[in-house]
């Protein structure tokens, strides 16, 4: 497993989660504090999503999630203000962990793909940014290390 930082900026990397396989099919689980690196305030998740659909188109102040293809497949763009780098989910083991700080779209999504996410702070529209000039400035801001 990656191990994020503790409470990072622009910071995306892959979790692998446990499996437990056996001829009845496969089980996969995951412990908040354990496998991701924070306590679980919230789970949503999305679903009967268009395939020509794009979402997120925004960074967060503070929150951090962890991302999961449950079924299907589809793109994760993200951008610390520097780097741009994309991530294909495809496979319900692996979470994408997105820190705080972190631009993000998604999009390409297949038929019936079902996107879920586990995230540490409860919904607050006060912690979006939703506007990428914004965000960019806030990213340039000197001092603004891992806290
Ligand atoms: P948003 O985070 O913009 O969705 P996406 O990144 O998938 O495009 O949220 C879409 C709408 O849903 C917005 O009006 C806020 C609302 N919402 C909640 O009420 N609670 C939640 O936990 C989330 C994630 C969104």
């Amino acid at each position: 497993m990656t191990q994020p930082k503790l409470n990072p900026r622009g910071s995306v990397s892959v979790i692998d989660l446990p499996v437990v396989s056996d001829p009845r099919g496969d089980l996969t689980f995951v412990e908040g504090e354990n496998h991701i690196p924070f306590p679980i305030r919230r789970v949503y998740y999305l679903y009967n999503v268009p395939v020509d659909s794009e979402r997120g188109g925004h960074a967060h102040k503070e929150l951090e999630q962890v991302v999961f293809a449950l079924s299907g497949s589809f793109r994760m763009k993200v951008d610390d203000g520097q780097t741009k780098s994309e991530y294909w989910l495809r496979d319900p083991r692996k979470g994408l962990y997105i820190s705080r700080l972190v631009w993000r779209e998604m999009d390409s999504f297949s038929q019936g793909a079902v996107c879920m996410v586990l995230a540490s702070h409860r919904y607050e529209e006060s912690d979006y940014y939703r506007d990428y000039k914004d965000f960019l400035a806030e990213t340039q801001q000197p001092n603004q290390g891992v806290r």
